[in-house]
């Protein structure tokens, strides 16, 4: 049987930084705060005309560079975002003729911050049975658009950014796991009791006759509601037993795992991770201090500056985990 390869990565972040000073001005919040709480030191957020699109095709062009390969090469296109363009159709029908390309199926995954691990198992299956040979996967989202950013959604605002990160798998018959650059393995959960401690009610089918409403949206039905404490334990909790379990499945010990690289929902969530599993802090990628909570796009983007910062490099083992709305959640290795 086939397995699949990461064979390269790029990732792009709108130019705009907002500081949390600058969130200061629009709420009641403070800097303090937001980096005790959180991590978070600043975010990016796009200007008017971007869409999500336009993110995932600049992170996909720099993937696809990156991968040295022609764009025809590539034969699938996964997005995981929850931010689109549009109601409907999904994202990957407006980014793929921005990538000069045509035809190839289009797929969207609504899994949240796990979307992009959800985004890598399904690209494996596919690659594993043969179907396809080189697929693009990008995580992409433009939160900023979405957020309320009055001081009463401030425990949610402050948390998002904007940004998209993205990579190539490509068909290889490498399979030693201790030594072959591969993917290795994926775990994925759901538990959907959860769902309504991270979610936004509208608009939606759920929601009366009309799946939008001036009522609905005079309530902020369309923003984001946490149950922030509950999230965080479980967040921790969910990320540690997943990883425990690709590791007991692979065989690997902890001390095997080069490099970490977890969902970035809150710096906290990560050292607090690093401190039950006993993983070296130097072995953690973060990138949450600059870029904010930007969802499914903070694996990819995690890669892709990774390797730009010399950190992530060509036969290292690495492991990922995530956690969010959903209540979604897994993990997966991979040789890089
Ligand atoms: O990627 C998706 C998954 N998401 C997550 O994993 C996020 C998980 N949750 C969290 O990261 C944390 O729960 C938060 C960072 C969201 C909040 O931290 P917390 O320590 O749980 O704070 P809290 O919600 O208990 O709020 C503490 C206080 C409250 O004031 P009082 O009631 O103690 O007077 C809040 O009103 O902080 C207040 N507060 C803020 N203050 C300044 C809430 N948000 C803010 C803010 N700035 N932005």
């Amino acid at each position: 049987m086939y397995s699949s390869e990461i064979i390269g990565s790029g990732m792009f972040v709108p130019p705009q930084v907002i500081t949390n000073h600058d969130l200061e001005k629009i709420m009641e919040t403070s800097h303090d705060w937001i980096v005790q709480r959180s991590g978070i030191e600043e975010r990016r957020w796009v200007d008017v005309e971007t869409a999500t699109s336009d993110l995932a095709q600049k992170a996909c062009a720099f993937a696809i560079e990156n991968a040295g390969i022609d764009k025809s090469e590539i034969d699938c296109i996964l997005v995981a975002t929850m931010s689109p363009d549009h109601d409907f159709p999904g994202v990957g029908c407006f980014l793929q003729p921005k990538l000069g390309l045509t035809k190839i199926p289009t797929i969207d995954i609504r899994q949240q911050c796990t979307g992009f691990l959800y985004a890598m198992s399904i690209a494996n299956s596919f690659i594993r049975s043969g179907e396809y040979k080189t697929i693009l996967l990008v995580g992409a989202e433009i939160h900023s658009k979405g957020l309320d950013k009055t001081s009463r959604g401030r425990d949610v605002s402050v948390l998002f950014g904007d940004g998209a990160g993205a990579i190539i798998m490509r068909r290889t018959e490498n399979n030693d796991p201790k030594k072959d650059s591969f993917f290795i393995s994926s775990h994925l959960f759901t538990e959907g009791a959860g769902a309504k401690d991270l979610w936004a009610p509208a608009p939606g089918s759920a929601m009366g006759n009309e799946r939008i409403t001036h009522e609905n949206m005079n309530n902020n039905l369309h923003y984001a509601f946490m149950n922030g404490k509950k999230v965080f334990a479980n967040a921790v909790r969910r990320m540690c037993e997943a990883l425990t379990l690709a590791l007991d499945k692979n065989n690997f010990k902890l001390e095997e795992i080069d490099l970490f690289l977890f969902h970035q929902a809150n710096l906290r969530i990560n050292e607090m991770i690093a401190q039950e599993m006993k993983i070296p802090e130097s072995k953690v990628f973060n990138t949450i201090q600059k870029y904010g909570n930007t969802t499914a796009g903070t694996i990819p983007i995690g890669m892709a500056e990774a390797v730009k910062t010399g950190k992530l490099k060509k036969g290292m083992l690495v492991a990922s985990a995530a956690f969010g709305s959903g209540y979604s959640w897994g993990s997966s290795i991979y040789r890089w």
